[in-house]
């Protein structure tokens, strides 16, 4: 049993682990695609509009509840509502982080397979064609997607058994800078191709026309996705927060930077999706299929530059990819450590059990298991269905429930206000607790009912 609880060792690093969290495959992979199939520049004003009206006071929220107990999921809900049905809350939110990490490290761990690729052979290819087919074998073939997945999980499982401020603190405090300084060298690199200026009109003038519900949905959607809300994530790491830390500009730090992120990589990415010439709605293929095809491409003629660019890429979408991993594998290690009593690295060993068993299957459903089926869709498709469209919307509205509606007022006006001494955050607290009264809870509704329809 942990003695004492560990704590980040201040604001910047508590903004840094959270950013950490929220930046990853859901900014340079899922992003650029939901861009690029939902209407360019329209789509961004959306997005950023979300961000800041719905998603914000949710993460807020989530965030006030770990803040006032300094516990995991779990204990947090037994310490603010003992003996009710709120514990389940608590257990969904130890579970879905995990389910999320399972299939998320087969995809981590195709970006490793990339990068092994970018490192020993490069991309070579005459045509869009040959790339896809490539990616699709890849795959689908069930030794190396599953040994990369192992490796994803390893480092995963390395850093979190090494502890909160040693382990997590220190690897986002070394990758998080490190990825804006990559993410930007990539961005100077792709706008400079010739072509690219259409991919950046497409960004920046909005067809106010695809404004559609659907699209609408889906940019909350994406933005509870990068945020990494309503699975406890959140509430984990912002357990690991001094007291006397101010959680609105903690907030605000994490968002700010995660939209930042999220933007570089779309004007990093369509950009040269443009300039090679692909359609920017080619779905989620977009980073593994036509890049790969982008650095052939450029190869070309300038095969130095273009193989530094790839590796860089890819380096970049792998330690964002571990950076948000990491959050997930803690919230089932907190869960363990402090409800269960066992130690660290006995927890980290367990819930890589779990995590890679779970992962495998998902990995082998695009080969060997491609006709197993859960309501019609294959185990990769129906965890990251089940999550990203139910479990993520689903515990988000709990928490806003939770805090909005449950929570006594005062007590997170206090959590809101470091208890009434910063003025600021006193002037916005009506603001917040509307927003997450009223407007979260439709939001959310809606979202839900859009997905479940759609
Ligand atoms: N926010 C992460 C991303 O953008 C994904 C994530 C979801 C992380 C849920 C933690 C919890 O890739």
């Amino acid at each position: 049993m942990e003695a004492r609880r560990e704590l980040f060792g201040g604001r910047s690093a508590a903004i840094l682990a959270l950013a950490g969290s929220a930046i990853g495959l859901g900014n340079i992979w899922r992003f650029p695609y939901m861009v690029g199939q939902t209407g360019g520049a329209a789509f961004i004003i959306i997005y950023l509009a979300s961000c800041l009206l719905l998603s914000l006071p949710i993460f807020l929220a989530e965030a006030i509840i770990g803040h006032r107990t300094h516990s995991g999921t779990f204990g947090a809900m037994e310490q603010l509502a003992p003996g009710t049905h709120w514990k389940w809350l608590g257990l969904l939110t130890v579970l879905s982080p995990l389910i999320i990490l399972s299939y998320y490290s087969v995809v981590g761990g195709w970006s490793i397979g990339y990068l092994w690729q970018s490192v020993t052979a490069g991309f070579h290819a005459d045509a869009i064609g040959t790339v896809s087919s490539a990616f699709g074998k890849f795959i689908a073939s069930p030794g190396r997607p599953l040994l990369f997945h192992t490796l994803f999980l390893l480092g995963c499982a390395w850093i979190v058994s090494a502890g909160v401020k040693s382990g997590i603190e220190k690897f986002n405090k070394v990758t998080m800078p490190l990825l804006f300084v990559l993410i930007v060298v990539i961005l100077v690199y792709a706008v400079s191709l010739p072509g690219a200026r259409a991919g950046v009109t497409y960004l920046v003038k909005p067809d106010f026309g695809k404004i559609t519900p659907s699209a609408v949905a889906a940019a909350m959607g994406q933005s509870f996705f990068s945020l990494s809300l309503g699975v406890g994530t959140i509430l984990t790491y912002a357990s690991y927060i001094h007291k006397k830390e101010n959680i609105l500009v903690t907030g605000l730090g994490t968002v700010a930077f995660d939209l930042l992120f999220a933007l570089i990589a779309g004007f990093a990415i369509m950009p040269a999706v443009f300039a090679a010439g692909i359609e920017p709605g080619a779905g989620p293929g977009l980073i593994f299929e036509t890049l790969p095809y982008i650095f052939a491409k450029m190869g070309a003629s300038a095969p130095w530059l273009s193989a530094v660019v790839a590796v860089l890429f890819f380096v970049t979408i792998v330690f964002a990819a571990f950076t948000s991993a990491i959050s997930m594998y803690e919230v089932g290690v907190a869960y363990l450590v402090e409800q269960k009593h066992i130690t660290r690295r006995k927890a980290t060993v367990l819930i890589f059990l779990g995590t890679w068993t779970l992962g495998a299957l998902c990995s082998l459903s695009f080969g060997p298991l491609a006709e197993t089926k859960i309501f019609g869709l294959t185990i990769f498709n129906f965890c990251d269905r089940l999550t990203s469209n139910f479990l993520m919307t689903f515990g988000g509205l709990l928490f806003v429930l939770f805090v909005g509606w449950k929570m006594d007022r005062q007590a997170v006006r206090d959590e809101f206000t470091c208890g009434g001494t910063v003025r600021f955050n006193c002037i916005v607290f009506d603001a917040f607790w509307f927003l997450l009264r009223y407007i979260a809870p439709v939001a959310i509704v809606i979202i839900f009912l859009t997905n479940f329809f759609a």
